[in-house]
């Protein structure tokens, strides 16, 4: 059996091989990057990292080939122009839905977001931006402040601040006190008061569920009969409920007031004149919640990195929040969101740590019609129906005939004018732009100016309160998590400061 099965694997290794240096490939298709196993295709190399895989194959084939993908063919578009090609598609042809949908709608819920025809969840995204107005914003940067100060004060992670003398360090897990703080300020702020009352109890299991049914397997599975995608639908049905029981007592009390998303939501209509229904509400809560917790926090956790391990920025980051926030009395008073928008180096941080950390590696699309596609070599490619498009722009932010120095974290080259308009000129806003973390296009994220409030209040107020290092670098990325985030070990050492 054994032996048959071993005889089946390398015939079809060999046909795989043997057909593609034999067969005259169709020209008028973008070439098929080479893999020895016919079906499972090229899924090792790109997991293993799939930028530096898409830089390989763009040294091969030119920005656009195909790659198979366990029995997908996905189409990758590279550079500017794929980006553009891509991301700046009509939602009839390049279809995020059909991409997404079995990953999101049991982990979301019904009738939101990726389970509904675009024009619907084009009016849902509408819904959710009135909900992150500047009115809101200025008001969660207290509040943020405010749990991080906490956090500091009581979390395990860092006791040693009451224990240890001044000059001695302790040491925490970055992305796990990154994962607990995003959460914590997401709570407090967009999510509501209910939630951030529940988060030590209820709460927390059920996301915790949620969350191990929104990996990469659940994107290449969408059922398989594992106890983790019984978990995830038991939390799916909770989690809905949780929201819907919030909703239903803020429509009969008369609490106003409330600066969060359900509150703005319960205000919002759709065209034809009909209200939100609670578990429309419950669901586009989860969706916010997955779309801004590993996101934010993985960020948080490299720019901590490499804060910490680039020592002068640390010291000109205090120094930054010394000169803006210093009061006569040598405390620090709060930021308010006008003055954090403006605070370069803060910002140049976090924006330098989205371009070299995208979160967010590959952006998919279902290919509905066949679309023709002009390649960098002057070939015009069809990209036939039921293939995927791919973009990945971190493949452009990393891209070395863009940027000096592509590899190396460098928050200066955002401040430094003459830097950004002269070798910036690829610059531009929009679908074509060469640093576009936050996508481009119809699905752009609405979550930008949130993630830079949160990300610098929680970044600043650590700074103000520890002194952070890092001697052994910056961890490699781990790119088999949904959202790329830093491998093991991930320690900072932290000490008390002790002047101002
Ligand atoms: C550093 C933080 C974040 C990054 C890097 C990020 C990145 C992205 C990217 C790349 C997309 C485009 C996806 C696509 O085209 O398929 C996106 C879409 C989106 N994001 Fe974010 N995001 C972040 C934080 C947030 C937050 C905090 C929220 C909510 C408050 C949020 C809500 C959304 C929503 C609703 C979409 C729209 C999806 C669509 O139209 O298909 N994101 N984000
Ligand atoms: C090559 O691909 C194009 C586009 O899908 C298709 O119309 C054509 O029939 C193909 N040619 C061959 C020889 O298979």
């Amino acid at each position: 059996m054994a032996i048959l099965l071993a005889l089946v694997l390398i015939i079809a290794i060999s046909l795989n091989v043997l057909q593609h240096f034999l067969l005259p490939a169709n020209r008028s298709l973008p070439p098929v990057v080479f893999h020895w196993m016919p079906v499972i295709g090229s899924v090792i190399s790109y997991g293993r990292d799939p930028v530096n895989f898409f830089l390989q194959c763009r040294e091969k084939y030119g920005d656009i080939f195909t790659i198979i993908l366990l029995g997908r063919r996905m189409t990758v578009a590279l550079g500017p122009a794929g980006n553009r090609f891509i991301l700046g598609g009509k939602s009839t042809i390049f279809n995020a839905e059909d991409a997404y949908k079995h990953l999101t709608t049991p982990v979301f819920g019904k009738d939101v977001v990726y389970d509904v025809p675009n024009h619907v969840f084009m009016e849902q995204k509408k819904f959710l931006k009135f909900g992150l107005t500047g009115e809101n914003l200025r008001v969660y940067v207290g509040m943020i402040e405010d749990e991080v100060h906490q956090y500091l004060q009581t979390d395990q992670a860092f006791l040693s601040l009451k224990t240890l003398s001044s000059d001695e360090y302790g040491s925490f897990d970055v992305l796990k006190v990154l994962e607990e703080i995003t959460i914590l300020t997401a709570a407090r702020t967009l999510q509501g008061r209910e939630v951030r009352d529940n988060l030590d109890k209820t709460f927390s299991t059920i996301y915790k569920d949620l969350d191990g049914g929104f990996t990469p397997l659940n994107f290449l599975f969408p059922n398989l009969p594992l106890e983790s995608y019984r978990r995830r639908d038991r939390a799916q049905k909770k989690m809905s409920q949780f929201f819907i029981n919030i909703i239903q007592k803020r429509r009969t009390s008369s609490s106003h007031g409330e600066n969060d998303m359900i509150s703005s939501l319960l205000g919002q209509k759709y065209r034809d004149g009909r209200a939100l229904r609670n578990h429309e509400i419950a669901n586009m809560m989860i969706g916010l919640l997955m779309a801004g917790q590993h996101t934010s926090a993985s960020t948080g956790a490299w720019a901590l990195l490499h804060v910490a391990y680039n020592r002068n920025v640390a010291d000109s980051l205090y120094e930054e929040q010394l000169e803006f926030f210093c009061t006569k009395g040598g405390v620090f008073r709060s930021m308010t969101y006008e003055e954090l928008k403006k605070l370069p180096l803060l910002n140049a941080v976090i924006t330098e740590t989205l371009r070299l950390h995208p979160p967010i590696h590959s952006i998919m699309r279902y290919i509905r019609e066949d679309v023709l596609v002009p390649s960098s070599l002057n070939d015009i490619f069809t990209v036939p129906r039921g293939h995927y498009a791919l973009a990945s722009p971190a493949v452009s932010q990393m891209d070395p005939h863009i940027w000096k120095s592509p590899q190396t974290w460098d928050p200066y080259r955002w401040i430094d004018s003459d830097f950004v308009s002269s070798s910036f000129s690829g610059l531009k806003k929009g679908t074509e732009s060469v640093f576009q973390p936050f996508g481009s296009g119809q699905h752009r994220c609405i979550g930008e100016q949130f993630a830079y409030v949160q990300l610098g209040t929680i970044i600043a107020t650590i700074i103000r309160e520890v002194e952070l290092r890092r001697d052994n670098g910056v961890p490699r990325p781990n790119y088999q998590t949904m959202i790329t985030c830093p491998r093991e070990p991930r320690s900072i050492f932290y000490r008390r400061r002790t002047h101002q």
